[in-house]
């Protein structure tokens, strides 16, 4: 059972104290991370996949056949990508990487927000909307350089396709592997706004608590039973809040 789950001033000082103590922390971030940004969730109510079935508009078998779905679910908030902005959440997980307390982000998110807050080291597990490819000749497009249509075909005559992992993709195996090397290794993991349900993806936080490592949760609902903290407030406001407990901590 959580030992602290209630959300109170002595919560964040606890946990102020524990990752100065043992630093060697990561991160595992969802979606819920940048709902503050202004970019919808998946399961959370009002979610994107409320309103659109993953299986036919998010699958790479759907893709091949008919790539408009994809382009259809993503199309605006890829030609708006650089119009996002990373949240309070995500420049103060950036700020406790220069603290040395934070070693990596590993994230699900494909908004590239975490590079965006200057996070030096962060793992995107599902990769990235940063980068689109062709899938007949590879060569690569950056937004704004997007052609139009839905979907937008490349000079070649191929389709284009984002860099990001499809239901029914493997992820990047070495940021897969990558991922699963830090989780093995943290004394803490930071579980932020994600509902740990996909794989395999949310197995890198059993990975780190049978390692023992310290779960502390941060989420607007509850999702892991087996946290050991578990603050229950907006990422954009916790976060920040534990970096100011942190720094009222007299350095020794
Ligand atoms: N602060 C903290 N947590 C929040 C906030 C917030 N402001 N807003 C929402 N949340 C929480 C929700 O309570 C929920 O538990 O974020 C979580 C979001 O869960 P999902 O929508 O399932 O997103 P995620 O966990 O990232 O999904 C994992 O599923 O569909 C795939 O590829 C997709 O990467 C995604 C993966």
């Amino acid at each position: 059972m959580a030992k602290r789950n209630v959300d109170s001033e002595v919560l964040y000082t606890e946990v102020a104290k524990l990752l100065t103590d043992l630093k060697q922390c990561v991160v595992l971030t969802g979606a819920g991370i940048s709902a503050e940004s202004g970019i919808p969730t998946f399961r959370s109510l009002g979610g994107l996949w409320e309103k659109y079935d993953p299986a036919v508009y998010a699958s790479i078998e759907v893709f091949r056949k008919d790539p408009s779905k994809y382009w259809i679910l993503r199309g605006d908030f890829i030609r708006n990508y650089d119009s996002y902005q990373p949240n309070n959440a995500h420049l103060a997980l950036a700020g406790l990487e220069q603290m040395g307390i934070v070693r990596c982000v590993i994230t699900q998110n494909i908004d590239g927000l975490h590079k965006k807050a200057d996070s030096k080291h962060v793992i995107e597990v599902h990769g990235s909307l940063r980068e689109i490819y062709c899938l007949a000749c590879g060569k690569e497009y950056r937004v704004p350089h997007i052609p139009g249509g839905t979907p937008p075909y490349c000079s070649c005559g191929g389709v284009l396709k984002p860099n990001t992992v499809l239901f029914g993709e493997q992820l990047p195996r070495d940021a897969l592997t990558k991922a699963q090397e830090e989780s093995a290794w943290c004394k803490i993991m930071l579980l932020v706004g994600t509902s740990a349900v996909v794989q395999p993806a949310a197995s890198l936080l059993f990975l780190a608590k049978q390692n023992g490592a310290q779960i502390i949760e941060i989420n607007i609902e509850k999702v892991f039973p087996d946290a050991d903290y578990f603050i229950m407030k907006k990422a954009g406001i916790a976060l920040p809040m534990i970096v100011e407990e942190i720094k009222k901590i007299p350095i020794l």
